[in-house]
């Protein structure tokens, strides 16, 4: 099939293709509006391929792949990070293109050699940080950035066009629209949502590295950015950038609540319900409400990364924590999460303890407030000036 090719910069293609029809991305985070795997084609005298993409986009990129090479032979084919959504095609390119050399890190090389039984390993060049591949006009620098997301990563900076190949760094969930370009999408409103989502999940137990990373960019002058997944940035990168230094930092988009709640059966929900009503009344912006055991976990997590305060309610189960509240805990310590205010809601019919627990792991992690009061409720809440003066002591400490 001959077809028109997006063009991401001078000389460069999208070659890679959207995926619409899988369900949870790494088997895990839900995607209801799809995926990207990015793959770019710079044609100059020599041919450059950057990365490939999961087997289930492997017929259309081959497509498109051949399209723009219009029978050139490919030259190069740089491998930024062995995650199999951007090389599971890499051994059917060696097929088609034997004489291909492929680019990479020595912990690349490694687990090319693990991931591949073919001998792809063979016909690899490593590259250290700093080091350059010229094929014509465009001049293409390696950076390395281990841990952006697994240790044998790799960026590539084209002076030519002074486009970034950040890998997954400034990538998000979502397929492609109609146009590839950010500038020319509702980005703000339709993709933020999940670029914070992906932000949280992928790579947001990086932030170190991440910052190493935005520290290494900073020296280049940068006019486009080529992610891995989503779509390229090629105006307002700033705002972007911006979003990546906050969130590698784990810092709040701004002063902002939300209410988790867990419940069986209404009552701790009826209590965060009238929780969030008087928050909000004080006039300190919209509170969102999320059912914990009816919201993907990747939401709650990207809600903390973007929220100052969350409230937390949920009831005592087998003498401990209701298990869905339990498992969020658990993910945010793991994904490094740190300098939240929370407040505490528990219930419990004859023995409540959730509040306790909730407080231990919050006070394991790392900058964590939990205000006062914790609320109390035995099975139901009895008095809502009880609810009320939570909700005072979170207002107060977002408008201090
Ligand atoms: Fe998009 Fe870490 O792979």
């Amino acid at each position: 099939m001959i077809y028109p090719l997006p063009m991401a910069a001078p000389d460069t293609y999208l070659v890679g293709a959207s995926d619409r029809r899988l369900a949870r991305f790494e088997n895990l985070f839900p995607i209801p509006r799809g995926v990207s795997y990015n793959s770019y084609l710079i044609l100059d005298e020599q041919t450059v391929l950057l990365d490939t993409v999961d087997n289930a986009a492997a017929p259309d990129f081959f497509d498109r792949l051949e399209c723009a090479l219009d029978g050139r032979t490919l030259d190069y084919a740089i491998v930024h990070h062995m995650e199999p959504d951007h090389c599971a095609a890499l051994a059917d390119l060696v097929r088609r293109w034997p004489n291909v050399q492929l680019i990479c890190t020595a912990k690349a090389k490694q687990m090319l050699g693990h991931f591949f039984c073919t001998g792809l390993d063979q016909q690899v060049r490593t590259v250290n940080e700093g080091e350059t591949l010229c094929t014509g006009r465009h001049t293409l620098h390696f950076v390395t950035a281990p841990m952006v997301h697994w240790p044998e990563v790799m960026v590539s900076y084209d002076s030519f066009t002074k486009t970034l190949f950040s890998a997954d760094a400034f990538g998000t969930f979502g397929a492609l629209d109609g146009s590839i370009f950010a500038d020319e999408l509702d980005f703000e409103h339709v993709w933020l949502p999940d670029a914070r989502r992906y932000y949280t999940n992928i790579v947001g137990k990086y932030g170190t590295p991440v910052q190493a990373l935005l520290k290494k960019a900073s020296a280049l002058d940068i006019q486009t950015i080529c992610p891995l997944h989503g779509p390229v940035w090629r105006k307002d990168l700033g705002w972007f950038i911006e979003k990546y230094d906050r969130w590698s930092r784990w810092q709040p988009e701004g002063t902002h609540a939300a209410v988790f709640y867990a419940s069986m059966y209404g009552n701790t929900a009826a209590a965060a319900q009238l929780i969030a009503q008087q928050i909000s009344a004080r006039g300190v912006g919209p509170v969102p409400v999320h059912d914990i055991s009816s919201t993907d976990i990747s939401e709650l997590t990207s809600e903390v990364m973007r929220c100052s305060h969350i409230v937390l309610a949920c009831p005592t189960y087998n003498g401990s924590l209701y298990p869905k509240m339990r498992d969020l805990l658990s993910d945010l310590k793991e994904l490094g999460a740190q300098g939240r205010t929370w407040a505490l809601v528990e219930n419990g019919s004859w023995a409540p303890n959730a509040a306790r627990l909730m407080r231990a792991e919050l006070e394991s992690m790392k900058d964590m407030t939990v205000l006062e009061p914790v609320l109390t409720l035995h099975s139901t809440l009895q008095n809502p000036a009880d609810a009320i003066a939570l909700a005072d002591a979170v207002a107060e400490s977002m408008n201090p």
